[in-house]
């Protein structure tokens, strides 16, 4: 059995890996009175006939991230009378998973979930780490909680029904995990970036995994995003950024891939990072199904979003810069230094 343990300090969990997931998964409901699945319509129709549970299907798409979909949850589950000796699975991609995370967490002050995470951004970034969330019409993620789930089971053989722009969507924080952490991990993936859009799991699935492992060990190190965590915000100023200023027609994976390239340009003409390692990032972001044109992003839009970041600090825009591939730091400039240099980083 492949497994990895997450050190949380609120609690340790285990990560399973592979095919026989599902019926790890209801091994560990026999230990419960009752199991719930909740999904969403698309991945229900694909997946929930693997759990002999009944399943709750919400709306795909990141509006279910709601106030609404609470509620409507919680009365849900409290008609079908779930307590503190029942399990909640959350079976979807990222907003499933956050959604039902933040929902476990509230019902009855808490109740036990687990994650099967089934997009390549949920089993590499959101099944792992405990942060939940819901949108309001003021921000993305306004509302959460820090839950850890009672385990999570990774399968990623389900990638095989996911549309190519979900892939793509994934690879920008595979990518971001190589250039931050492992300059191992960014060579395998560089050089093997059509093996995620053909599903090649022999590369595939031990890319996740060190994924999974690489952030396990930061949330370990720093579960509540006070310090460690944060280097995984690279490719995310800008990228947030991008993702305002261009109304939202990016998703979030796509705009991190765009903000890893200016993140990247930007360390290099602030003498961080060498030519040859810049290199080596466009080439391997090159590689990714994306068209990184960025035209369209109007400049006092993209400061203005700059400017309203919920990470800055003291005054000053906080960028995760890398200083080679592997390693990576904080950098905080003001507006000016952004403005001096915004013509020269999309330009490249
Ligand atoms: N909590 C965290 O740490 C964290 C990290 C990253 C992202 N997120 C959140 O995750 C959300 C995005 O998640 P996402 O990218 O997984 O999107 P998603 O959950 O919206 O899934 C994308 C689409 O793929 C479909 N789908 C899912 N699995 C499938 C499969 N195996 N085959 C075919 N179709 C499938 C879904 O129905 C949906 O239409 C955002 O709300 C984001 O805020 C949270
Ligand atoms: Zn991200």
């Amino acid at each position: 059995m492949d497994r990895i343990v997450v050190q949380a300090p609120s609690g340790a969990y285990n990560i399973h890996f592979g095919r026989d997931i599902w019926q790890q998964v209801q091994q560990m409901a026999r230990g419960y009175d009752q199991a719930l699945v909740v999904s969403d319509k698309n991945v229900a129709a694909l997946y929930g006939h693997r759990l002999p549970f009944p399943i709750s299907p919400l709306e795909p798409g990141e509006g279910t991230k709601s106030f609404e979909t609470i509620a409507a949850l919680v009365d849900d589950w409290a008609e079908r009378g779930l307590d503190r000796y029942s399990l909640v699975i959350a079976l979807g991609g990222g907003v499933v998973g956050d959604l039902v995370g933040l929902t476990a967490s509230v019902y009855r002050r808490g109740i036990a979930y687990v994650q099967i995470p089934t997009t390549l951004v949920a089993q590499v970034d959101g099944g792992v780490g405990g942060k939940t969330g819901i949108n309001t019409p003021r921000g993305k993620n306004l509302v959460g909680t820090f839950y850890q789930p009672w385990g999570v089971f990774i399968d990623p053989s389900v990638l095989s029904t996911l549309p190519d722009r979900e892939i793509t969507n994934g690879l920008g924080e595979v990518l971001k995990y190589g250039v931050v952490n492992d300059p191992a991990l960014f060579e395998v993936v560089r050089g093997h970036v059509d093996a995620f859009y053909e599903l090649d799991l022999e590369v595939v699935a031990p890319v996740i995994r060190r994924c999974v492992e690489i952030k396990g060990e930061i949330v370990a190190a720093d579960e509540r995003d006070r310090g460690l965590r944060r280097i995984l915000n690279h490719g995310h100023t800008f990228g947030h950024a991008i993702e305002k200023a261009a109304g939202y027609r990016h998703n979030h994976g796509e705009a991190v891939l765009m903000g890893m390239l200016l993140e990247g340009r930007l360390a290099h003409l602030l003498g961080l990072l060498s030519s040859a390692d810049l290199a080596a990032i466009e080439d391997a972001l090159f590689r990714v199904k994306l068209d990184y044109s960025f035209a369209h992003l109007d400049k006092g839009e993209m400061i203005s979003a700059l400017i309203h970041d919920k990470k800055n600090r003291k005054g000053s825009i906080s960028f995760i810069l890398p200083r080679e591939i592997g390693r990576a730091e904080e950098v905080l400039l003001s507006v000016e230094d952004v403005e001096k240099y915004w013509d020269e980083v999309i330009r490249g």
